[in-house]
């Protein structure tokens, strides 16, 4: 089973209320974007989103360019059944976030609540590094989310990398500057303790614009005086 069809399985399987990760609000996720002072009108990608409902917070707080991305088809049409008609103002992507063509520069704000984790390959560690670089426009926020160094070694039968603040950060490496980071006890549906790892980064303002169709050379000259 490909891990497409392993996340499939799982929220074909079972109600969103019953995943280990859920939460009834996304409410660490929502105060952390607040607080990058990101505009409503600004747009934002939820990579990993599943069944969350950070996007129902989101449009609730007025957000209006959401873009819900999960390798889980059934994840999204849980997350699309429950806003029902307000679902029709959010972009859904099905795809895998180390494979996806996404505008370059195109987000203001990358969130991830416990996706990035699951990668334990290096080279999908890098190709999701990438990802992030090629799609958060100058001067943009990256808020993440993964297992503490003393949270659990797997996840939904999948086994998972551990972060503290400082090895997250540098994961993503440089052109990102850490503005925050916490910990958080997250309490599953049947009442175990999760440690979570939260970071809020931000890329360089003078960082280069990446990705398909792009010139990096060209792109973010210093002007000439
Ligand atoms: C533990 S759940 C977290 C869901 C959501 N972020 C939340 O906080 O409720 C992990 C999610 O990541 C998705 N996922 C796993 N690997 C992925 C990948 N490579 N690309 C995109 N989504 C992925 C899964 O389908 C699942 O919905």
């Amino acid at each position: 089973m490909d891990h497409r069809q392993h996340w499939d399985a799982v929220y074909r399987r079972r109600g969103a209320h019953d995943l280990s990760w859920f939460q009834p609000q996304a409410e660490t996720s929502l105060r952390l974007i607040q607080g990058t002072g990101v505009a409503a009108r600004e747009p934002l990608i939820d990579v990993g989103g599943g069944a969350s409902t950070l996007v129902d917070g989101l449009l609730r707080a007025g957000h209006s360019q959401l873009t819900v991305l999960d390798l889980s088809a059934e994840a999204l049409a849980v997350t699309r059944a429950r806003l029902g008609a307000a679902a029709a103002g959010v972009r859904w992507v099905v795809a895998d976030v180390t494979q996806a063509a996404l505008p370059p520069a195109g987000f203001a704000l990358w969130h991830d609540r416990a996706v990035f984790h699951f990668l334990t390959a290096a080279e999908d560690r890098a190709r999701y590094r990438q990802a992030v670089r090629d799609a958060v426009r100058p001067g943009g926020h990256v808020v993440i989310a993964t297992f503490a160094e003393d949270g659990p070694p797997a996840c939904s039968d999948l086994p998972v990398m551990r972060y503290d603040s400082r090895a997250l950060c540098a994961e993503l490496g440089p052109g990102f500057t850490l503005r925050h980071s916490e910990r958080q006890v997250h309490t599953t549906p049947t009442g175990a303790a999760q440690n979570f790892t939260w970071c809020v980064l931000q890329r360089s303002a003078d960082a280069p614009v990446t990705g398909p169709g792009t010139d990096p050379s060209a792109s973010r000259q210093a002007p000439s005086r």
